[in-house]
């Protein structure tokens, strides 16, 4: 079957696209507790979660970007480009913070991982058209292991995209 030019153009793109995850690890302590419920609603809501004191994870964050192998580096990015805005957008906030704190955050939202894991994908998308350095490489989706038996994940979705 012979291919237009186009389309053999667009499978030439597609095929050399390659993904690239990165892991990180932070720790954080949070309340699940939703000021617009009362007080015995958020414990029915939330449990032991909703403890006042509130407790603390090792979260493990993985970031998975996609893109064309460059040529001249065979790579989709360079992580230590990637590390820097990580580290600067994500792990300095976040790292041994009191996540309910983080008010630009998590004033208006319970700082669930699930909300974690989506406002951890908007700081590195926001950050990300200011990076020239991550040339053309595209944030895919941002993954959180809250515990052993949790994990979260959010990126938007596409047929691009393998999971
Ligand atoms: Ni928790």
């Amino acid at each position: 079957m012979r291919l237009c030019v186009l389309c053999a153009f667009v499978v030439k793109i597609m095929s050399s696209i390659a993904h690239l995850t990165r892991r990180y690890y932070f720790s954080a302590s949070h309340r699940l507790h939703n000021e617009a419920l009362g007080e015995e609603e958020n414990r029915r809501v939330y449990g032991k979660c909703n403890n006042p004191f509130g407790h603390g994870h090792n979260y493990a964050l993985e970031v998975t970007v996609g893109g064309a192998v460059e040529p001249a580096t065979g790579m989709v990015v360079n992580l230590a480009d990637l590390d820097r805005v990580v580290g600067e957008e994500i792990l300095e906030r976040f790292d041994h913070a009191n996540l309910n704190a983080c008010r630009e955050s998590f004033a208006s939202r319970v700082p669930t991982s699930e909300n974690l894991c989506q406002e951890i994908f908007r700081l590195l998308d926001d950050r990300w058209g200011r990076e020239p350095a991550l040339g053309t490489a595209r944030l895919e989706r941002v993954r959180i292991e809250e515990t052993s038996a949790n994990a979260f994940e959010y990126g938007p979705r596409s047929d691009n995209q393998p999971w």
